[in-house]
């Protein structure tokens, strides 16, 4: 079947995720009275749902669907080794360009199509040289990939032609004792996954969500998480993901 073009790999996704990923919380709202509880929402994403205390020497982290890095440098502060796999070579670029310089200069998109300045950095807490790229499909995931202490998937899910092929495949990524992250506003398109694919048609979302993954996971923490997007400086996309940690049995 042939796919629709990836609408992450255009300069305006990019702009919009750069800003999501390494805004504060005035520049995406640019001083207007707007929800500041809604941005950073990669950083939250790695803060609220990672328990560090769980986490031995030399741990290794999983961000599938990292886009342009936010959240990889965000668990590269807790975790030795990150690895961020995404489907858009446009957005690895940038992350690549993020962890190599710590910075990246942007436009994000103004009001009447015009645009602003922007410079996404990574914070200099951060060390840059513990976190590194992949290009990846992540209904097609190398099986060499396994054994990570910590798998993180933030608004992915509802991103893919098969949602369950990859919520099952999650066991044999995450080792034993480990924590899978997943944040998710199950916010199903037809243009991502065929209705027949759509997780929670029958009943709740998170109960079909939770009896995929109870063989092998205990859940141990939901938290909600929302999100603000700019589309330009008077327009948001603004969601929320329902935050969910889960334990490796
Ligand atoms: C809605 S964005 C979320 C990005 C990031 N995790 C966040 O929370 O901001 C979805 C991301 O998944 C990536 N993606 C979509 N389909 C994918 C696939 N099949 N395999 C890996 N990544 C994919 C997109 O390129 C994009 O970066």
């Amino acid at each position: 079947m042939q796919r629709n073009p990836n609408p992450y790999e255009t300069d305006i996704l990019l702009q919009q995720y750069l800003l999501l990923h390494f805004g504060d919380a005035e520049q995406p709202l640019g001083g207007l009275p707007g929800p500041r509880e809604a941005v950073d929402f990669p950083a939250r994403c790695a803060r609220e749902l990672l328990d560090v205390s769980r986490l031995r020497g030399g741990a290794r982290a999983l961000d599938i669907g990292c886009a342009v890095g936010g959240s990889c440098f965000e668990l590269a502060r807790s975790c030795d080794s990150v690895l961020g796999l995404d489907y858009s070579r446009g957005f690895l670029r940038a992350a690549a360009a993020l962890r190599d310089q710590g910075f990246l200069e942007t436009r994000i998109p103004d009001e009447a199509g015009k645009s602003l300045a922007f410079t996404a950095r990574v914070s200099g807490e951060v060390d840059r040289s513990r976190v590194d790229f992949q290009f990846g499909d992540a209904n097609d995931l190398d099986p060499a990939l396994a054994d990570f202490d910590v798998v993180l998937a933030a608004n992915l899910l509802c991103r893919l032609p098969k949602p369950r092929r990859f919520l099952e495949r999650l066991a044999g990524l995450v080792k034993p004792g480990g924590q899978l992250l997943l944040a998710t506003p199950f916010s199903w398109t037809e243009d991502h996954t065929p209705r027949e694919f759509w997780i929670g048609r029958d009943m709740p979302c998170h109960e079909e969500l939770q009896d995929i993954l109870k063989p092998a996971f205990v859940l141990e923490k939901t938290v909600e998480l929302p999100f603000l997007l700019r589309e330009h400086a008077r327009r948001f996309q603004m969601g929320f993901s329902l935050g969910s940690r889960w334990i490796r049995k």
